[in-house]
């Protein structure tokens, strides 16, 4: 493979496009769609820069269904993000059902300058929408040398502990740390699998592992096409943690939970999400202090790289590690892409 050049380059059955060429096509397709340039910029920035890191599941394939949403009215492309509430160290926003990562971005922009003030602080989102990453918002948070910790619910997939009908979202959590060089970032769903996944699996034909996921009558399944349902992560641990992500995101901003929550992935569904956020950030500076921490963080990351690894693994990383790594190829490589999805893109850019 070449380095990217401007142009799209076509490599077997994928097509490798640049992040700027696939930037100003996802902000086109946003604006196509009612968005104004600026949350389009915003909205196309978090779902690339989720595909340069490697977490494909979660980057421009989900454009279509924003689209959909913005263009159905779902969506609403011209939010007015407001502040409802803010007091010593807490920020509650209202996201007026605007894109997830146009109030998430926001709401993060709100709490970075809250927390350098007060050491610790917290924002609580209402009324938004689904906004990708977790991890997106608290890397703003982390290169401000914050500790971002961030949890998101969404609509009622994952089935609770001993149970077979769905309840939680896959409910993801994050805790992302400023580290010398490149952050620590701890993102994942709590749930065994993600909808995600199971959607990649599906157009891959690939099988999905033992132990994730249910069909429609609540029995264990491996084929994507019938799982429905998913299963929490380490059974009664993932399920605690959704639960804990459900409380801090919908029942601490009043928002409808679980089952409630509108499920607005299904084509039919007309009404809006009305999801939740909570991000916390917390600044070092107020506790050890900044070069304590830096040197706790930097000795913590060299002893795990020199730890012995496991057969089978070359070496021990550190959360974070393997998305830096596909990061740095694909700036210099390109984002690959199916021809399907990409000319999908391109029309909703109206190009
Ligand atoms: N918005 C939503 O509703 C929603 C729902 C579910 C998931 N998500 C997002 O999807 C993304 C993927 O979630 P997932 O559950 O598939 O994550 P995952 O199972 O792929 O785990 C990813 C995490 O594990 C770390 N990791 C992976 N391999 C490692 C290794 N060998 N050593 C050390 N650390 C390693 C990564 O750095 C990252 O922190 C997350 O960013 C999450 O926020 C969003």
């Amino acid at each position: 493979l070449k380095d990217v050049n401007s142009s799209p380059q076509t490599t077997g059955n994928i097509v490798l496009v640049g992040a700027d060429e696939l930037r100003t096509a996802c902000s086109k397709a946003f604006q196509c769609a009612g968005t104004p340039k600026r949350d389009a910029d915003l909205a196309a920035e978090s779902l690339v820069d989720s595909n340069l890191r490697g977490i494909d599941t979660h980057g421009v394939i989900r454009l279509a269904k924003y689209v959909r949403g913005l263009k159905k009215g779902t969506i609403n492309p011209r939010p007015k993000v407001k502040v409802t509430h803010s007091a010593l160290a807490t920020i509650q926003i209202d996201g007026d059902n605007g894109l997830g990562s146009v109030v998430a971005s926001r709401a993060m922009r709100e709490l970075i300058r809250l927390c350098k003030r007060t050491g610790v602080a917290a924002v609580g989102i209402h009324s938004s929408n689904h906004y990708g990453t977790v991890s997106y918002y608290l890397l703003k948070a982390a290169a401000q040398g914050l500790i971002g910790i961030g949890f998101v619910h969404g609509e009622s997939l994952q089935a609770p502990f001993g149970g077979t009908e769905p309840f939680f979202g896959t409910n993801p959590l994050a805790f992302v740390f400023p580290a010398p060089g490149t952050p620590i970032v701890v993102d994942f769903a709590t749930s065994a699998t993600t909808f995600g996944r199971i959607m990649q699996a599906r157009a891959l034909e690939r099988s999905l592992p033992e132990g994730t996921a249910l069909d429609k009558q609540g029995n264990a399944t491996t084929d994507p096409s019938q799982a429905v349902r998913i299963l929490p992560a380490a059974g009664h641990k993932g399920y605690g943690l959704a639960l804990a992500v459900e409380v801090f995101s919908a029942i601490l901003n009043g928002c409808p939970f679980g089952p409630h929550v509108p499920p607005v992935f299904r084509d039919d569904i007309e009404e809006p999400g009305r999801l939740g956020h909570f991000f916390l950030a917390i600044d070092p500076r107020f506790f050890c202090g900044i070069d304590p921490f830096s040197a706790g963080i930097g000795r913590m990351v060299r002893e795990l790289h020199e730890s012995k690894p496991a057969p089978g693994f070359e070496t021990v990383m550190v959360p974070g590690e393997p998305e830096n790594r596909t990061y740095t190829e694909r700036i210099r490589l390109g984002i690959p892409l199916s021809p399907d999805l990409w000319d999908t893109i391109q029309r909703l850019a109206c190009t």
